[in-house]
């Protein structure tokens, strides 16, 4: 579907860098990137994910790399940031999309579950793009943060990721403003029910869960791995070369009938099922 929307060269001589691009939706992102001619790091805790991200990767991009580092920690993030500039150059594209995150009630979750949260999500979005600033290619770099919809809806269960989310937000509009006077566009993407997702397959476990996930949203249907990407490219090319600082739903219009879908009773259902 993609590919009658963009032609094949979009990114190339593109340096893109996915933080989270082993697994899920920043995977997507990656190969789209990869597909698309930019040459392509992914980051990740885990090596073996390391690995099959760049076995899978290769398939486009020869070249494709792959970092084992957790975005806690700032050292670690800008050795792997500076390894690729060293490798590849000046870095045109980075995917801030590493995630944690499980149901909680917040009366039940403990101070350090909800730090854990904040900071993987929250403090490792700014580790990726701190760390990657003295690297980017000025004028001329696009940074996307992966936010979600509980960054403004409230969703049962997820005190935690709606602090970071929302704080996400902000870290990508604040960027926006302080770098724009360099060249670098700075936007964050909220996916909502993407198909085949961990989360979605622990928040939709049933037919009739997913039905109604369906009903809540405009469009009717789930989304796809390949729908996220085909934003990502959008901002990552020239074509949106003027937009900055936009928080960017893609969502078959999910947050418009501000259907949360983490209702007490869903949570607590789901929670029952997990033991
Ligand atoms: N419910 C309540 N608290 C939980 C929890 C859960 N399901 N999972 C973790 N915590 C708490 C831990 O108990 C711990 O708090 P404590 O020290 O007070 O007991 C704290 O969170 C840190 O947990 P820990 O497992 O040590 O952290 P970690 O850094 O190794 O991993 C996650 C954190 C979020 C990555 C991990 O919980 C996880 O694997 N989650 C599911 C996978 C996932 O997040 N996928 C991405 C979806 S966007």
């Amino acid at each position: 579907m993609l590919e009658s929307t963009f032609r094949s060269g979009l990114l190339a001589g593109k340096n893109a860098f996915v933080a989270g691009g082993t697994s899920g939706i920043n995977l997507g992102i990656a190969e789209a990137f990869a597909r698309y001619g930019a040459r392509v790091a992914v980051m990740s805790r885990n090596q073996l994910k390391v690995d099959d991200a760049i076995t899978h990767l290769s398939q486009w991009d020869k070249r494709a790399i792959g970092y084992v580092a957790d975005v806690r920690d700032y050292a670690a993030v800008e050795r792997a940031l500076q390894n690729f500039h060293t490798n590849a150059g000046e870095i045109d594209l980075v995917v801030s999309g590493a995630a944690g995150n499980f149901l909680a009630p917040a009366a039940e979750m403990s101070a350090n579950a909800f730090r854990t949260v904040v900071e993987i999500d929250l403090l490792g979005t700014f580790n990726v793009l701190r760390a990657a600033y003295a690297l980017l290619r000025k004028p001329g770099a696009s940074l996307i943060s992966i936010s979600a919809p509980q960054s403004t809806i409230v969703s049962y269960g997820q005190v935690h990721a709606a602090a970071a989310k929302a704080g996400v937000d902000m870290v990508t509009r604040s960027l926006a403003v302080e770098w724009g006077a360099d060249g670098i566009r700075v936007n964050a993407i909220v996916p909502g029910p993407i198909d085949g997702m961990e989360g979605m397959a622990r928040l939709a476990p049933t037919p009739a869960a997913r039905k109604a996930v369906r009903a809540s949203c405009p469009l009717g249907k789930f989304g796809n791995t390949e729908d996220v990407a085909g934003l990502a490219l959008f901002l990552a090319s020239d074509a949106g070369r003027y937009m900055t600082g936009t928080v960017t739903y893609c969502d078959g219009g999910q947050v418009l009938t501000m259907a949360g879908t983490l209702t007490p009773a869903a949570v607590k259902r789901m929670l029952a099922s997990e033991g």
